[in-house]
């Protein structure tokens, strides 16, 4: 069964831009509810830890260092069939083919600087959110 909630974050790119606020209210006015959320920076190995899966790939190096280069929001977001929808919200890796009023579509500058992470399966939500937060049964 579908899980109830995802882990998302908003990349150093959409920070910067100042589209917190902006994208914060599609993801709300498409019906997730916030969970947790805080601003902060990753290291670049705290960077490479969080996108591990990703380490035998060629762009890697880059990743962990654009991850790092500025603020993030990281988030937990709740609402029935969470990772799918959330994936369907943000839209393709690449904006050029993210479908148009995707978040990424709207905000993401390349594919690698495409405005946020959404978590891809129930498993690594639970993963992802761990790695920001603590003492997630109160919230
Ligand atoms: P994410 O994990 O951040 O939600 O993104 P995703 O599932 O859509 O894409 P994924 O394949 O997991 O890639 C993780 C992030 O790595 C950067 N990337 N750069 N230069 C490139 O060809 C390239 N490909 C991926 C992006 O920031 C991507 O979101
Ligand atoms: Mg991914």
């Amino acid at each position: 069964m579908a899980g109830k909630r995802t882990f998302t974050m908003l990349k150093p790119d959409a920070v910067a831009a100042a589209n917190t606020g902006a994208i914060i209210k599609l993801i709300e006015e498409a019906g997730f509810k916030i969970i947790a959320l805080k601003k902060t920076m990753l290291t670049p190995e705290r960077a490479g830890e969080f996108y591990a899966v990703h380490r035998e790939r060629p762009f890697y190096k880059d990743l962990c260092k654009y991850m790092s280069s500025g603020s993030i929001v990281p988030m937990i977001l709740e609402k029935e069939n969470a990772v799918e929808d959330f994936r369907k919200l943000i839209g393709a890796t690449d904006p050029a083919k993210a479908a148009p009023g995707t978040i990424r579509n709207l905000f993401a500058k390349s594919i690698e600087a495409n405005a946020i992470h959404g978590s891809d399966s129930d498993e690594n939500a639970t993963i992802e959110g761990n790695f920001f937060f603590s003492n997630l049964e109160r919230y």
